[in-house]
């Protein structure tokens, strides 16, 4: 195949949780392929993901994933650039899946090897979506293990400037839509749920820290659970699935507000103390449509360009992961044969990242 000379492909594999995942992209910006092996019917039986059976899975499907993602682009190994891997945070079963059939075409091409950050990927599917999108700006990556706000100062460098202390969000959607009987994944399930519910049914706490953006959603998830423990008994009493006081509608439509409302305020308050005139959204969680309209609302109000992609990129795939790997080429950075998968990965220190130069960070 002929390529011209400026045309950098990138073949990005992630297998941090739930998807086996490769994607080829071009130049950090055009997707080739994206190819996506949900596992999501296997856990759906037991309520959550079970690690063991994701890492089976991911066992069975990496090496047809990847050969599909590169005859979707038409091309081979050797058109490629450099090999892209989710190498943390995650579940370590999982991801080892995915690095290790990383370093095996690498250690077979002698293609470079790029480390990446999962978060980093979820930053990276924004770049996808809007090509005018640099640096800096603020990211806010809310999923089924992160809610963080993240500086991104340049495409691979970033500061956190706050996580939950407790829960993800994803996790508390996932908890609840298991307990009040919907099943999993939670969050579409919730947001499906909540249409034409009442917003404020009943009270439930939103947790703010003093002198921190952090979150903390286990509070709001433990109050609704009680509340729907009191609910079950009225329905009891009534003789009906819920309550006259409370529809499932309403049920999730208050839980889902509560969740947005800590995410908004929280977000706000850093934009407005940072200064950043750009917003993205990335994970799981941001593609609920509530969320969606709320952070609208907000960065409208507040003079801020909002971006967040598509749902299909907000959940986890391979292209953010190659887009990612592109811009983490570009910067020199790369892993030996010797990478190991890093359940608990920092977004402020990644792997093979070259040092940043004196003079040059904000
Ligand atoms: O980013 P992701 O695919 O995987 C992780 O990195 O965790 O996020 C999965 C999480 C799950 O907890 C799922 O319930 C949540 O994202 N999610 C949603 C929606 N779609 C997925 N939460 C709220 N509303 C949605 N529409
Ligand atoms: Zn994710």
């Amino acid at each position: 195949m002929n390529l011209s000379n400026n045309r950098y492909l990138i073949l990005g594999i992630e297998t941090s949780c739930d998807e086996t995942a490769a994607a080829v992209v071009a130049n950090g910006v055009t997707i080739l392929s994206n190819v996506i092996a949900s596992q999501i019917d296997l856990h759906a039986a037991y309520g959550g993901v079970v690690p063991e059976i994701a890492s089976r899975e991911h066992v069975k499907s990496i090496l047809p994933v990847i050969d599909r993602a590169l005859s979707d682009a038409k091309v081979d190994l050797n058109d490629l650039t450099a090999i892209a891997v989710t190498y943390g945070p995650g579940l370590v079963g999982a991801l080892l899946v995915g690095v290790s059939a990383a370093k095996g075409l690498v250690a077979a091409t002698g293609l470079p090897l790029i480390p990446v950050n999962h978060l980093e990927g979820h930053i990276a599917a924004s770049y996808l979506v809007d090509r005018s999108l640099e640096p800096p700006f603020l990211c806010l990556i809310v999923s089924g293990g992160h809610a963080s706000l993240v500086e991104v100062l340049k495409h691979t460098q970033y500061r956190t400037l706050a996580r939950t202390r407790d829960d993800a969000p994803g996790e508390a959607f996932d908890k609840i839509a298991r307990s009040i009987g919907l099943g999993y994944p939670g969050g579409p399930l919730i947001e499906r749920a909540s249409e034409g519910g009442r917003s404020d049914a009943f009270h439930l706490p939103v947790t703010h820290f003093p002198d921190s953006y952090d979150f903390s959603f286990s509070g709001v998830k433990t109050a609704a659970i009680n509340v729907y423990r009191k609910f079950e008994r009225e329905a009891d009493r009534e003789g009906r699935r819920w309550p006259s006081s409370c529809s499932e509608a309403d049920f999730a439509a208050t839980f889902q507000a509560s969740i947005v409302e800590a995410l908004v305020t929280h977000t706000q308050t850093a934009l407005i103390d940072t200064g950043y005139k750009t917003l993205v959204l990335g994970g799981g969680v941001s593609a609920n449509r509530k969320l969606r309209e709320s952070m609208e609302e907000m960065a409208t109000s507040a003079g801020v360009r909002l971006i967040v992609p598509p749902p299909v990129y907000c959940t986890d795939n391979a292209a953010m992961i190659a887009a990612a790997g592109y811009y983490a080429w570009r910067d020199g950075r790369r892993a030996a044969l010797d990478l190991n998968a890093v359940p608990m990965a920092e977004l402020d220190d990644i792997i093979g990242q070259p040092t940043v130069k004196r003079g040059t960070e904000r």
